[in-house]
């Protein structure tokens, strides 16, 4: 059993699919152990990016990612992590998969609809960056 973090995040909450991208997840066999609606702040969004910080994108990055409302959530399941990276698609969606969130939902490279964690150990900073091990059934 694996845990990873995934956001909706604002381009996909304004566009109404919230509860597409949450059941494409459920029917591949993740769990939703934990979920919130919130909108970071500017600093809020450049920590949790903060592994960009040297990027020619983490300006802009961390702009979109506050100018809205994202849902977060921690899905749970085997190899969760993978799993959840195969159901978005590539961050380009133009390289992304047929069937995938980011081919059906994404605009480009930087508002591509969904965020999931890449590796345990960015799994638990991301993890804890949004919830306490109180919140997580
Ligand atoms: P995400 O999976 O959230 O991880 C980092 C994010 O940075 C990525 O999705 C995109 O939203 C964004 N990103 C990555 N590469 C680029 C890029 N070349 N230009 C703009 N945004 C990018």
């Amino acid at each position: 059993m694996e845990r990873t973090l995934s956001i909706i995040k604002p381009d996909a909450v304004k566009k109404n699919v919230i509860g597409e991208i949450i059941s494409r997840f459920e029917k591949n066999g993740l769990r939703i152990a934990t979920m919130k609606k919130i909108r970071m702040t500017k600093e809020e969004a450049k920590g949790f990016y903060i592994v960009h910080k040297d990027r020619p994108f983490y300006d802009s990055l961390t702009d979109f990612m506050s100018e809205g409302p994202i849902v977060v959530m921690v899905l749970e399941g085997e190899s969760a992590i993978a799993k959840n990276r195969e159901i978005m698609g590539a961050t380009n969606p133009a390289n992304a998969a047929p069937g995938t969130i980011r081919k059906d939902f994404a605009e480009n490279m930087e508002r591509n609809a969904v965020h999931g964690s890449d590796a345990p150990e960015t799994a638990a900073f991301e993890i804890g960056y949004f919830f306490s091990a109180l919140e997580i059934l």
